[in-house]
């Protein structure tokens, strides 16, 4: 079942080296609990009932092993391809982009090491990409940010009351984020997450409250942090 007649697609970029985490395995199939991370984060869109499609990107020479282990394993019904990834996120995300279904209406991209996102949150995404067309969820920071020099000395101390962290899933209107991601690539734009590019040609954007919970697991505390929040 969708909103409307066009499908809800996701994508899940899970094809980094998970470098900050310092391990032997890509940090996407570190366990949590005896299941994978990215096991945990793909069941939250394949049980969510707007969902229609989900296309995961892995590391080219990860792809058999992801499809054994993560998508035989936990019978995934939404999964419809696992495709390779590429140097950077942005080359992922791209990727994964060119696989989601024409008729597609709305792509939710989320990435594979932020395993507690709840329907709440993909529910919300998804209402209001609709309505907005490009949508993040984000949070208000709680700590005072500041912008630093390479030398370590402070430049400034922007107020904190307009800072928000940015999570994902970050949701658009699939014509858009496609040509975004189209002109981005050619131009070789470099971003950190998937609204800068579409900022960067100028759209507005809508930012909508996530959770503190939403954590992406990034360096080795974030797996403590996380086997706490599911017991
Ligand atoms: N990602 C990806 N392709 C890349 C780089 C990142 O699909 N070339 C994915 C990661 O697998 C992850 C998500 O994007 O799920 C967010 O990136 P990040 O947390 O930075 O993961 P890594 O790049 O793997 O970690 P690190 O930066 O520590 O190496
Ligand atoms: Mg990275």
């Amino acid at each position: 079942m969708s909103y409307n007649t066009k499908k809800v697609s996701i994508v899940i970029p899970a094809a980094g080296m998970g470098k900050r985490m310092n391990k032997d395995i890509n940090k996407q199939y570190i366990e949590l609990k005896g299941k994978a991370i990215l096991a945990w984060t793909i069941e939250r869109f394949d049980n969510n009932k707007y969902v229609d499609e989900i296309i995961i990107v892995a590391k080219e020479d990860e792809i058999d092993f992801c499809k054994e282990n993560i998508i035989k394993k936990y019978k995934f019904k939404k999964v419809k391809d696992v495709v390779a990834g590429g140097n950077e996120r942005r080359d992922s995300v791209f990727n994964g982009l060119k696989k989601v279904s024409e008729n597609t209406g709305i792509v939710l991209i989320h990435d594979g090491a932020r395993p507690f996102v709840t329907d709440e949150i993909i529910n919300d995404a998804i209402k209001e990409a609709l309505q907005n067309n490009a949508i993040v969820v984000g949070v208000p920071v709680k700590d005072t940010i500041k912008k630093v020099k390479e030398d370590n000395t402070i430049v400034s101390t922007p107020n904190r009351k307009g800072l928000w962290a940015v999570q994902t899933p970050q949701g658009f209107s699939y014509e858009l984020i496609l040509n975004c991601y189209n002109r981005g690539i050619e131009e070789d734009i470099e971003v950190t997450d998937d609204s800068m590019l579409v900022e960067y040609y100028g759209h507005s954007v809508k930012m909508i409250i996530g959770s503190y919970k939403n954590i992406k697991i990034t360096t080795p505390e974030d797996v403590i942090i996380g086997e706490a929040f599911i017991k």
